[in-house]
């Protein structure tokens, strides 16, 4: 594991903050009048090569903001972002070109095949032929695609179209990975295939940072862990230091009710 104080972090989220106007419909939904919401509220973190950063928080802690704030796809209304030595504001093609952003959410064209839009995205990308061939070859065998490949994405299962997904979205060999609920509505083979694929990822020494509200992932994947309350990083430890006393679980928790009590 990279404790990695000497270098140089290759994400640097300093003090972002992110607020979204709540519609009239959605404040009835969440029995809530408030018309402003704090989605990331000053969060800062470093992640380095080499490593899995877990940010671990409940639905609505922030997560999906934070991340999709690096993969430049909002941009904070304050602090900043670098990734690799790149601002995600001053920069964003920069970083674009180094961050993956793999979601299971990520929904595909389903007119499409697999394999037209991994070539679609890596052209996008500007990546030579003879790599993105390769490329696709290990990716669609690592992931169990190869043979579907020219089915349409709207023929394939729901995890095929996850794993396409997966597949295309690493077309470019980011250098630094950001991971929305990995292991999110597959089944335990599939989400074994994402786990090593992960483990791999940090041994070729690229950065890793994985969203998850999964206790069991960030215990087995994760070098770092950041606990996210309310928009708001809350602690960010080395995973055996967080967990020297406590279980993971248990500091959750323990902290959950204390940031909580203090709300109420
Ligand atoms: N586009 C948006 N418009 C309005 N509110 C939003 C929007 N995106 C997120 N939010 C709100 O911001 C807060 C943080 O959402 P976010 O999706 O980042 O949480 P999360 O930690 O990823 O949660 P989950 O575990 O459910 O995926 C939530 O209260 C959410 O409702
Ligand atoms: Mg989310």
């Amino acid at each position: 594991m990279i404790e990695g104080k000497h270098m140089e972090a290759v994400l640097q989220v300093k003090n972002i903050t992110k607020t979204f106007t709540i519609s009239r419909k959605q404040q009835i939904i969440n029995r809530n009048k408030e018309k402003i919401k704090d989605a990331v509220d000053g969060l800062s973190f470093s992640a380095y090569d080499g490593e899995i950063y877990g940010l671990l928080g409940s639905n609505g802690a922030g997560k999906t903001t934070t991340l999709r704030m690096i993969a430049t796809l909002i941009a904070p209304e304050a602090g900043s972002i670098q990734v690799c030595g790149w601002d995600v504001k001053k920069d964003a093609n920069e970083v674009r070109k180094c961050v993956g952003f793999l979601t299971s959410e990520l929904k595909l064209e389903e007119f499409f095949t697999p394999s037209y839009l991994f070539d679609f995205y890596s052209d996008l990308h500007q990546i030579p032929k003879d790599v993105q061939a390769t490329r696709k070859e290990f990716l669609f065998n690592k992931f169990g695609i190869k043979d579907f490949q020219e089915i349409k994405v709207g023929e394939l299962s729901t995890g095929m179209k996850q794993k396409a997904s997966l597949a295309i979205s690493m077309a470019h060999d980011p250098h630094v990975i950001v991971f929305d609920e990995p292991t999110n509505g597959l089944d335990v083979l599939t989400a074994k295939v994402v786990t090593d694929f992960l483990l791999d990822l940090k041994k070729q020494g690229k950065c890793i940072i994985v969203s998850t509200h999964i206790f069991s992932l960030i215990e087995k994947v994760c070098d770092r862990v950041g606990i996210i309350i309310d928009g708001k990083m809350v602690q960010d430890l080395p995973i055996h230091e967080m967990c020297q006393v406590k279980s993971l679980e248990d500091v959750f928790f323990d902290l959950y009710a204390s940031k909580v009590g203090e709300v109420l």
